[in-house]
């Protein structure tokens, strides 16, 4: 089979791999799609502390569930699935409270083990998530970002009162906006970005207000209009952004990060205390996939408007270029494998 390998850092090739047979407990996925996220790119530049090398990227992806392995059931075979990228151990401490997405032996398929770009994917039977008949297969590829935007609102759990507030019109930016608007009905979803072209995708997405940072302060702008928001999310990750978010935070207010910044950040206790904020993280996605394919089925989210560019496999790199060049047109990049 050939998989899309990075060798070492900046060295990509699509190399030749004997096809792996399922093991105890594991089925083998024919992959047909697979989408291209930031942490891709940050493996073949180098920029991932947790990867190690020779490694198969990739950890959104569908496909057809073609061998099983000892204990899966054969009816599975044929089944389209979409493919939960975090492996738990299921015992340990952050496991037995339900977040398995911080297992204390965690690993990310695609990070820590090869991962979907690749013709064939051996995976654990129960991150092989069944697509029902009537999603199709360009959103179930696209289920696993969305499983990011569930896990983070699953910390604060959104109001119809809310007005949220979401740094970043990424990917991540834009699937949590679907989120809070389409699913949470959050009163008012502002998006933040410095890229007037993603603005307006956020705008697509749902964001009832959007304002560029790049040239105005926030703080003046929402202090202008008498905004205080009671939800923010920082889907940008800059560290600067934390201080900024306590600092235009409505009292009781919920505030969720999910930057992986080795920088310092400076916060002010008496601002956190003094409106009794609440603040969050969100890694990964803790059992979030049954969800999104619920959203899916009732017609809440649409994974499309995240979609600008798609590419053969074999054009991996080209994808890859434009994805890190472009960032004012191009969002999601889907990759096909088979038809
Ligand atoms: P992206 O780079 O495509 O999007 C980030 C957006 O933030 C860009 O549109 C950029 O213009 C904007 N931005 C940057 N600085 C800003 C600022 N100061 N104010 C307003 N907007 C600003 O990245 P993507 O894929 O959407 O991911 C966003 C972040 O989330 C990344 O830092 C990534 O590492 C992190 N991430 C975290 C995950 C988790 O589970 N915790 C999962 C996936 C990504
Ligand atoms: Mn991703
Ligand atoms: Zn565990």
């Amino acid at each position: 089979m050939k998989s899309i390998v990075i060798q070492q850092p900046n060295q990509l090739d699509i190399a030749e791999r004997p096809l792996p047979e399922p093991g105890t407990g594991e089925v083998r996925v024919r992959v047909k799609l697979a989408g291209i996220c930031g942490s891709d790119s940050h493996i073949y530049r180098g920029h991932n502390p947790f990867a190690k090398y020779p490694r198969t990227i990739g950890h959104e992806f569908f496909g057809v569930i073609d061998a099983v392995g000892d204990g899966v059931s054969e009816p599975r075979i044929g089944e389209r699935v979409s493919v939960d990228p975090v492996i738990s151990c299921g015992h340990c401490y952050p496991c037995s409270v339900g977040k398995p997405n911080v297992c204390t032996s965690l690993v990310v398929l695609g990070v820590h083990r090869d991962g979907g770009f690749s013709e064939f994917a051996v995976v654990p039977a129960k991150n092989a998530w069944t697509i029902p008949a009537d999603i199709a297969d360009d959103d179930a590829v696209m289920i696993e970002p969305f499983t990011i935007a569930a896990n983070v609102c699953g910390q604060v759990n959104p109001t119809t009162q809310d007005v949220a507030l979401v740094y970043g019109a990424g990917p991540m930016g834009l699937t949590t906006v679907q989120v809070l608007k389409s699913v949470y009905q959050a009163r008012t979803v502002i998006a933040v970005d410095r890229i007037g072209e993603r603005l307006a995708m956020a705008q697509r997405c749902g964001a009832d207000e959007i304002f560029n940072n790049s040239q105005q302060s926030l703080p003046a702008w929402l202090e202008e209009k008498g905004i205080q928001p009671t939800l923010i999310v920082d889907a940008a990750c800059h560290p600067t952004i934390l201080p900024e978010a306590i600092r235009i935070a409505s009292p009781a207010a919920r505030i969720v990060i999910m930057g992986f910044s080795s920088e310092p950040t400076t916060i002010v206790q008496q601002q956190v205390t003094g409106k009794e904020l609440s603040i969050f993280s969100s890694r990964l996605n803790a059992n979030k996939f049954p969800q999104v394919i619920d959203w899916l089925r009732q017609g809440l989210i649409d994974p499309g408007k995240l979609v600008t560019h798609r590419y053969d496999a074999s054009q991996v790199i080209e994808a890859i270029e434009t994805f890190e060049q472009d960032q004012r047109h191009c969002c999601k990049v889907l990759l096909t494998f088979a038809k």
